[in-house]
């Protein structure tokens, strides 16, 4: 949560930094701000600081007011927020600035000892001029610099207050009377180096300077870097030598834009086939599916007697298809539970669990906490993740990397069919290894995947006739969704899409429960979208969810049915219906999502909402619990 940028270098360090910001805003819109070292009225070293509340063009503004010519200077930092501490304020926003003016902090995270540090300050005599955790630290750095035995030393002044900071933070310095310098930290939340020819760059992500270089390095955890134009270098918070990980972005900055979509949302929904389909490469090496990202030996494999899927959000109605993939492929049981639930209460691991944490961040908190303590248990832990060098992999035994490329929009779309599929990956490795399928069996299923990119594309091609049926129903109050064995999932992910993007009330069912009490919801004219099983598959499902369909209508529902081609005996019943191609049935999330990807999107501009790619209190990666 919140995006994190600086600037080190020789040119104007202002728009870079501000530019950089628009790439983080995803992880965070409530304020954005920046603070260049530059020179005052007199011509000594002095900070510049400018923040607002609200979207990065309120930060526009303001510049703009104020006068770009107030801010020359070569180093600059910069954040956008996701506010965890005080209200989304002016006040609030970072950069914080400390008592003397001399120092600015940008932070990401939670000091969980902010309340003492700020009472000792307050005895101090220090003003506190926000209600954030963060703004302790700009004052405790100024006190360190100012005084005591580390006094006109900003590098040991910064060691000496980030040892005296706990919780989980990165955290960037700049000093008035070291305009050339930013010294940054990470404990827990993310912080990468971009180097450029005589410039360096700090981002919360790559994006943040993919325009300027392809060159990084990945800080470990629990590390300090200290940056000059033309060199950085690494230490832990004792300050001794510390290393990194140096290496070289494969994504340009396209991939990182919009490409002529209307939002990163859209293009996103559009990128699905590429995204499974390079999630699939190279874990099939024409006999056997290979994990080559992964650490877990085939004797590892072959030991599991359970697998525990930990996520959340829609990483986590991924999980509930691993649950369907893996218990019907391998015959072991798959518990599945919520990332911010499972370490309090006391799960029942060994080591012959398999753990599959699920995050396309790989920095949501709930589930990286769930990871520590199924490791504490003894269990092993396999990481899906779309974020190369995030925590939850690197805390892992095991990373299966899924390649959906950077997801910007808040809502994942592609990230979460990405997932899907890396689930019936481990599914079918599972299955490879404890011999629950024979070769050939596996080698239909891996058929049946790698045509899953067509048929996605399939269904992104009748996008017009879903669009349709948003027109038609214009902005609805609420809406419910309902499905059957893998149709289930879907129907949860449908309705959180409809949720974060249109802010209305919507909520997904087990068709089957309808009768126990959601039935009472029904009313006139009251949009139901039916994920239908095919008739193909489990006969029996299909036709308990037509006979669902017609208790609905008899109640007055109107029906958006989403079916595969031939399936005849649901016409009757539709007020809508969306065609989706034919696949084995373990498959059909990845097709029958889509649909619901565009309802929602479309929904939520009949209802208004004009930044899907930001919805209203929502972070693309959650880092507090
Ligand atoms: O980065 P992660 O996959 O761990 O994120 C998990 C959830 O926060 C995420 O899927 C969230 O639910 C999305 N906004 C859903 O669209």
């Amino acid at each position: 949560m919140c995006g994190i940028v600086g600037y080190v270098g020789h040119r104007q360090a202002l728009n870079l930094a501000v530019d950089a910001l628009r790439r983080m805003e995803y992880r965070g819109y409530d304020s954005a701000g920046v603070a260049v070292v530059g020179k005052d009225a007199d011509g000594h070293n002095a900070i510049h600081a400018v923040k607002r509340a609200g979207k990065i063009a309120n930060l526009d503004d303001r510049i703009a007011e104020v006068g770009v010519d107030k801010f020359e200077g070569t180093t600059a930092i910069g954040h956008t927020r996701w506010a965890t501490h005080g209200r989304p304020t002016d006040e609030n926003a970072h950069p914080h600035l400390s008592y003397d003016g001399k120092v600015a902090v940008v932070h990401n995270g939670i000091i969980e000892n902010f309340a003492s540090l700020r009472e000792e300050l307050e005895r101090d005599g220090i003003e506190l001029v926000s209600d954030t955790d963060s703004e302790v630290a700009p004052h405790l750095l100024a006190q360190a610099y100012n005084e005591g035995d580390t006094a006109g030393d900003f590098r040991a002044s910064a060691l000496k207050v980030l040892n005296r900071l706990e919780g989980a933070f990165t955290i960037l310095f700049t000093h008035a009377d070291h305009p050339d310098e930013i010294i940054a930290a990470r404990r827990s939340t993310p912080l990468i180096v971009g180097v450029g020819d005589g410039e360096m760059f700090l981002g919360s992500d790559v994006a943040a300077f993919i325009e300027h270089t392809k060159h990084a390095v990945e800080l470990g955890q629990d590390t300090v870097v200290y940056l000059a134009a033309d060199y950085y270098d690494i230490l832990n918070f004792d300050g001794t030598p510390a290393q990194g990980n140096p290496f070289t972005i494969d994504w340009d900055l396209e991939a990182a834009e919009k490409g002529g979509f209307d939002s990163f949302m859209m293009k996103e929904i559009h990128e699905q086939p590429a995204a499974i389909r390079d999630t699939l490469a190279g874990h099939w090496d024409g006999e056997r599916v290979t994990l080559d990202e992964n650490n877990l030996a085939d004797t590892d494999l072959k030991s599991f007697d359970q697998v525990f899927v930990v996520a959340c959000g829609s990483a986590y109605h991924s999980g509930l298809l691993a649950k369907y993939a893996i218990e019907h492929w391998v015959r072991i049981p798959v518990q599945i539970e919520v990332a911010s639930e499972f370490r309090y209460r006391d799960p029942v691991l060994g080591e012959r669990t398999l753990v599959l944490a699920i995050s396309q961040s790989g920095e949501t908190a709930d589930t990286l906490e769930a990871v520590r303590h199924a490791k504490a248990q003894g269990a092993k832990v396999l990481a899906v993740c779309n974020t190369n060098g995030s925590q939850i992999p690197r805390e892992s035994d095991a990373v299966l990397y899924t390649h959906a490329g950077p997801e910007i929009g808040v809502a994942s779309t592609k990230a979460f069919l990405a997932q899907v599929v890396a689930n019936y990956i481990v599914g079918l490795a599972l299955a490879q290894a404890q011999g629950t399928k024979y070769p050939d069996e596996i080698r239909e299923i891996w058929n049946a995947l790698e045509e899953i990119p067509d048929k996605v594309q399939q269904v992104l091609d009748t996008r017009e006739d879903i669009a349709a049926v948003s027109r038609a129903l214009g902005a609805v109050r609420t809406m419910l969704f309902l499905g059957r064995g893998v149709g289930f999932p879907v129907s949860l992910e449908g309705a959180l899409k409809l949720k974060e993007l249109a802010y209305i009330h919507a909520e997904g069912f087990a068709a089957g429960e309808l009768k126990h009490g959601p039935i009472a919801l029904i009313e006139d004219d009251l949009p139901v979208v039916i994920v239908v099983p095919s008739p193909r598959g489990v006969k029996l499902l299909h036709s308990k969810i037509v006979s669902n369909i017609q208790e609905i209508r008899a109640r007055g529902a109107k029906t958006i049915v989403i079916a595969e081609e031939g399936d005849t005996a649901v016409e009757p019943y539709a007020n809508w219906l969306i065609r989706i191609p034919q696949t084995p049935s373990i498959m059909q999330p990845l097709l029958a999502t889509v649909p619901l990807q565009f309802l929602a999107a479309d929904i939520a501009e009949e209802c208004g909402n004009e930044d899907i790619d930001k919805p209203r209190n929502l972070a693309k990666s959650v880092t507090v619990e």
